[in-house]
């Protein structure tokens, strides 16, 4: 048994997912209102209104700082120690949204109420469901109209291909909700006040209670003993081995705004989630509970700021205790090394740590070091995680420099950026002039790509918009290297290849994917990633 077992088990390390809008970041602050992280909400969300205004550079940066800081936060609750982790959405959604899915424990996935299931949320659901992690659901916004909840479910069930067990019911929506059903309690927990900044002031009354009609109102009253009937009646189970393993998602209400059903979806979400869950290494768990330290790198932030070129790895730690400058072996680089001046991030501050464990997340300065998936354990020991898988990039543009003479920085700088993990390059010999294509998750990529470039490189560089949504690997059947020449293409397929040599076709569409491959029965495609829909 580990000597760190009691603070292991109190961690909690989950992600927030949602399509943006649907209330991430203010559910994400009322996390922290209710730790007691911040004083009063509106500290997290200010810092967001900002990143919205402009696109220009020093914009970039900002956001860039905001992702940093938004990272991570960890918050103390009830005895438990809270990490959340930051997916961004929007424009700055790229690849490290999905990496950062790798580093999680569990993950709350915001429904907004009035829409249900959105195409971000699909995307990064089926990332979570990839590693079949726990997968909470809060549909919030409930303090708006809002779709029948039972409509609400099936559709979850349907889209997402999870069952669904709902751990509360709202009790009216709009203007008229007015708290949550708890069912396993069997009790109203009634909510007054508009919450807003503060935490709001809830009442618990049981169902049976006569005053209840006064409470409610008798037609809410009504509606809730019918849904709670059918509800009793349906026949899904609480299970959780199934919530543990990502088959059933419990299911919770609630209002991120006025703070109504919060503090029991936190409450029951700490409670119903793992502690620290192992990691492979090849044939080998690695349990939370070992004595020994080991981490995972599964995002690296350049810093935007030519002033101070430092770049931040973020590590997850699987097992064990970290200590700033104890020595630690660095598998990948083969190296052992002192980890100085780690930092961790509290709400919306950095804070250099002395300590993290299993469970934490730490952002250590890289001297350009490490790279995504990267080992870190106690010297002696030399094993690798599982690598962190490569995500199907959804945006190409064709990109060349401005100064012909400049080919050589250029393609230096872009493979160095590539190796970073944050843009996938492609070739296209085949057309005379070598042509470069660059693929990303999210659009942001290519104005860090083209800001990198001329600041690090001294290369201006012109970018021009493909068509292409789609790309496989490809092999033929002889397995030789596939010529154009024998290939039947439809106008929207491009044929490239990798860095390594390694052969592709980029598609305009999923219906594009299907004919090629009628077309041509001697190809074999392999799809690209995680992450594609
Ligand atoms: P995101 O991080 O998922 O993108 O969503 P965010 O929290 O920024 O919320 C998006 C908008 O929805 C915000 O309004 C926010 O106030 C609102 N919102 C979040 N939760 C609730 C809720 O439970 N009920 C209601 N009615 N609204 C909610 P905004 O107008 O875009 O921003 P703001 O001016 O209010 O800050």
């Amino acid at each position: 048994m580990s000597k760190y077992e009691t603070e292991i088990n109190r961690r909690r390390t989950f992600a927030i997912i949602s399509h943006p809008d649907a209330g991430k970041t203010t559910l994400t602050e009322k996390f922290l209102l209710y730790g007691g992280a911040i004083a009063q909400a509106g500290q997290v969300k200010g810092k967001k209104n900002t990143r919205a205004a402009t696109s220009d550079w020093m914009e970039i940066e900002k956001q860039r700082g905001i992702s940093v800081t938004s990272s991570v936060m960890q918050f103390q609750y009830e005895g438990f120690c809270v990490n959340i982790l930051d997916t961004p959405g929007h424009q700055d959604f790229s690849e490290d949204t999905y990496r950062t899915l790798m580093a999680a424990d569990s993950a709350v996935m915001v429904i907004d109420a009035a829409k249900g299931v959105e195409a971000q949320t699909r995307k990064l659901f089926k990332v979570c469901a990839m590693r079949d992690i726990p997968i909470f659901t809060f549909i919030n916004k409930m303090d708006r109209e809002a779709r029948d909840p039972f409509e609400l479910c099936e559709e979850l069930e349907k889209e997402l291909g999870i069952e669904t067990y709902p751990i509360n019911w709202p009790i009216g929506d709009g203007k008229d909700f007015q708290g949550v059903y708890d069912r396993e309690k069997r009790q109203i927990i009634h909510f007054t006040g508009h919450g807003g900044a503060k935490a709001a002031t809830a009442t618990t009354v049981s169902l049976g209670d006569e005053g209840l009609d006064d409470l409610i109102g008798q037609n809410l009253h009504a509606r809730l003993t019918e849904d709670v009937e059918l509800l009793d009646g349906a026949a899904a189970e609480f299970d959780l081995e199934k919530v543990r393993h990502g088959k059933l998602s419990p299911v919770f209400f609630g209002s991120a705004l006025t703070n109504f059903g919060v503090e029991p979806f936190l409450e029951g979400f700490l409670q119903m989630t793992t502690p620290p869950l192992s990691r492979m290494a090849g044939e080998t768990v690695i349990d939370s509970m070992e004595d020994d330290f080991s981490a995972f790198v599964f995002k690296i932030q350049a810093n935007m700021n030519k002033a101070h070129r430092d770049r931040i790895a973020f590590m997850r730690v699987v097992s064990g205790k970290f200590e700033a400058d104890r020595e630690v072996y660095h598998v990948q680089g083969g190296k052992k090394l002192r980890l100085s001046r780690p930092q961790q991030l509290m709400a919306a501050e950095r804070e250099i740590i002395e300590e993290a464990y299993a469970g934490d997340i730490i952002g250590v300065f890289d001297p350009g070091i490490f790279s995504i998936g990267d080992t870190l354990c106690a010297p002696g020991k030399k094993f690798q995680f599982d690598p962190i898988p490569t995500f199907a990039p959804e945006h190409f543009r064709r990109v060349r420099p401005l100064d012909t003479m400049k080919r050589k920085q250029f393609l230096k700088g872009a493979e160095q950026i590539a190796q970073e993990g944050a843009i996938q390059m492609f070739k296209a010999p085949y057309t005379g002039m070598e042509e470069i294509i660059v693929g990303v998750v999210g659009t942001l990529q290519f104005d860090v790509l083209e800001y990198r470039l001329k600041n690090e490189y001294g290369v201006d560089i012109f970018m021009e918009g493909l068509p292409y949504e789609y790309l496989r690997w490809i092999e033929a059947a002889d397995g030789e290297p596939v010529k154009e020449e024998n290939l039947t293409l439809g106008t929207d397929t491009k044929l490239v290849e990798d860095f390594k040599g390694r052969q592709l076709l980029l598609f305009g569409s999923k219906w594009a994917v299907n004919w090629t491959g009628e077309r041509n029965p001697n190809l074999t495609f392999t799809p690209f990633g995680g992450g594609e829909e």
